[in-house]
């Protein structure tokens, strides 16, 4: 799928089926991570990649306590979660994790399958298991949760979301 198309197209996917990805798949995805630029080349980011009935999102889960979406859990049934951690002392870390988290929602929409960015297990991450949770998803030392994405095949669709050009953008 062309780039641009996949930019138009994607959306934030929150019913995925039970099917798993396959290797190939998986492959893609990280590669698309591992592609994306870093300031100064620093290549400061980690991915762990998580079965969506890992025991730790469950415990993540219960770290987050109450949830704006309580019939759902934070990764939708999603059968992947990535976590991107990063070198916390890096000044571009989460510059370059939001550049690299996209580009995994990016590949995703172009092989089919429905993504979401979550963001919603940054306060558990970085609270007080914070040492415990870095441990399990086998961050290297030194590295903070930055962000994730759970990726599936899509159960459910909804459109991308709209905006307002004139409000956001300045052309001088
Ligand atoms: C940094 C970031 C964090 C996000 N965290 C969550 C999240 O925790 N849970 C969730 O359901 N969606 C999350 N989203 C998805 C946004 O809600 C979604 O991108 C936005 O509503 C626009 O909808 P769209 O992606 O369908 O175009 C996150 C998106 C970004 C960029």
């Amino acid at each position: 799928m062309d780039v641009l198309k996949a930019m138009e197209t994607r959306f934030s996917t929150r019913d995925y089926t039970p099917e798993k990805l396959t290797e190939a798949e998986l492959d893609t995805l990280l590669t698309a991570g591992l592609q994306a630029p870093t300031a100064t080349n620093r290549q400061e980011l980690h991915f762990t990649v998580l079965s969506g009935d890992a025991p730790v999102l469950f415990a993540i889960q219960e770290a987050m306590g109450t949830r704006k979406r309580p019939e759902k859990n934070f990764w939708y049934n999603a059968p992947t979660v990535i976590v991107i951690s990063g070198e916390t002392a890096f000044g571009w870390t989460a510059v370059d994790a939001g550049i690299a988290v996209e580009n995994i929602a990016l590949a995703a929409e172009a092989l089919g399958l429905g993504n979401v960015i979550l963001g919603c297990l940054k306060g558990a991450m970085l609270g007080e298991k914070r040492d415990e949770f870095a441990k399990a998803l086998g961050f290297p030392e030194g590295y903070d949760f930055q962000i994730a994405v759970a990726v599936g095949r899509k159960a459910a669709g909804k459109e991308p979301h709209s905006f307002d050009r004139e409000k956001q953008v300045t052309v001088l």
